[in-house]
């Protein structure tokens, strides 16, 4: 299994939300997860502690851009609903790429808004590429001001797992206010799935800590790695062939009052086997027929998959049926996302609040000599 020659490393700066960097560095077999925690609030992202960790980054522009499988299929999907009759809004435009893409399938006006200064940028994209139907606004869902509705609104709003960058509220509030009676949304549709891990080499990495590296004992944080979310890239290996779908969020009914805080599900797992994580991941369907997915099965993509570590190992078995949960948790402790997921065969019950580790780890502690 390709997890045996992979170290992931994860520098995890505690900002708001997720954004990673995903390197493999080939001739040595590793790859390395760096993972940053990027302001997601709108004062920070005028004013960032570090720019490189914001949206205002060339760079973090780049690796979305570089995600082919991402980009290509909301090229696809633009293509194939967009029309000269249609307006479209394209919020969180970003380098403005799906403004362009709208505006080269033809509508006939194209909003690209942003609350980033990149937007400063994207415009000068659009203007050296000729795009001149673009209008841009340094703006926010709740900023936006306009004077019509569009036909069509586009957005790239996913998270990792869904929900890292908190973009779904804002997004619905734009739609509601913004989509014309009978508007369409890209995406019109997204889902979260869930994995079973049984990879021993992912146990042997959560366990470093157990087994006295250097001849110290770590106690005081051993178990800390099996109740803490990590980004992962998997390999199909690496988890049970049956997959659990845990919901889905129909992007033109959707509203932020029903928007589930528990995604649950059932899998028949294909055989017997000892497993030591879930893995979750999204899914997404952009119009009708164009549709990618993010899970170690699909094309790799830059939001890799989110490990739910389980405090033990789990035995499986496909005459019991699982019912896993995963719950992005909506307080946010300290500046980090938080999690909880459970698993359970109607016997055995493990379930994980990463919300109360970390509230152990952030713990005041006054400054001076302890
Ligand atoms: C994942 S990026 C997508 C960028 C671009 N659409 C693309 O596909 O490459 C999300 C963008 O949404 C912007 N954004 C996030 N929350 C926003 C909000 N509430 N209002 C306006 N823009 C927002 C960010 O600044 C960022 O540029």
């Amino acid at each position: 299994m390709e997890y045996a020659h992979t170290a992931v490393l994860s520098y995890q700066l505690f900002f708001e939300a997720l954004f990673c960097y995903h390197a493999h560095i080939a001739n040595i077999g590793i790859t390395v997860n760096i993972e940053i925690y990027m302001s997601t609030d709108n004062e920070k992202e005028q004013n960032p502690p570090n720019y490189r960790m914001s949206y205002r980054d060339v760079a973090m522009h780049k690796v979305m851009l570089q995600d082919v499988v991402r980009t290509d299929a909301y090229e696809k999907s633009i293509n194939e609903v967009v029309t000269p009759e249609h307006s479209v809004l394209d919020f969180g435009c970003g380098t403005g790429i799906l403004s362009m893409f709208a505006a080269r399938a033809g509508a006939n006006k194209v909003i690209a808004v942003d609350r980033s200064p990149f937007i400063k940028t994207a415009k000068e994209i659009a203007h050296k590429n000729g795009f001149e139907n673009i209008d841009f606004y340094h703006d926010d869902d709740q900023s936006l001001q306009l004077d019509e509705k569009v036909d069509v609104i586009v957005s790239e709003w996913m998270g990792h797992c869904l929900f890292y960058e908190a973009m779904l509220e804002p997004l619905l509030a734009v739609r509601d206010r913004y989509l014309a009676t009978d508007g369409i949304m890209i995406p019109a549709e997204v889902s979260i799935h869930a994995g079973l891990v049984c990879d021993e080499d992912l146990l042997d990495d959560l366990s470093f800590l157990s087994e006295q590296p250097y001849d110290i004992d770590f106690e005081p944080i051993a178990h800390v790695p099996f109740q803490q979310t990590d980004l992962v890239a998997l390999d199909p290996e690496s988890i049970l062939k049956s997959t659990a779908h845990l919901g889905s969020l129909n992007m033109h009914t959707i509203t932020k009052a029903d928007s589930p805080r528990e995604f649950t599900g059932t899998i028949k797992p294909n055989k017997k086997a000892e497993i030591f994580a879930l893995c979750g991941w999204f899914s997404s369907e952009l119009s009708k027929g164009v549709v990618f997915g993010t899970g170690p099965n699909d094309m790799p993509t830059h939001w890799d998959q989110i490990l739910f570590p389980l405090a033990e190992p789990f035995m499986v078995d496909p005459s019991r049926e699982l019912t896993i949960t995963i719950s992005p948790l909506t307080e946010q402790v300290g500046k980090e996302q938080c999690w909880s997921w459970s698993i359970t065969d109607g016997e055995k019950t493990i379930r994980v609040n990463e919300q109360e580790q970390q509230q152990r780890v952030l713990l005041d502690v006054p400054q001076g000599k302890l």
